[in-house]
């Protein structure tokens, strides 16, 4: 499913069925550091600041969940603002 990421300076960023949140974050020029591309390193983790997250990772413990997000596999319901 299609879903919307914003960022602090407002940017909207589109993330498409077919396309991963670090994808289209990169499209959009945000420099994210990421390794795996599998959500096993945690190497492209950043914070969530409001939303609803779809963690589809394998390295985030059940704490970091209410407020990390993993973009290189997880999605989102709706809009993520992210802290970036
Ligand atoms: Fe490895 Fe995202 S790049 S978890």
């Amino acid at each position: 499913e299609p879903f919307t990421i914003t960022l602090r300076d407002g940017t909207v960023v589109p993330v498409a069925a077919d396309t991963t949140a670090l994808a289209a974050l990169r499209r959009a020029g945000v420099l994210l550091m990421a390794s795996c591309e599998n959500g096993v390193c945690g190497t492209c983790e950043c914070g969530i600041l409001e939303g609803q997250p779809l963690h589809r990772d394998a390295v985030l413990s059940k704490e970091a969940r209410t407020h990390r997000f993993i973009p290189c596999i997880s999605r989102a319901t709706g809009v993520l603002r992210l802290d970036l």
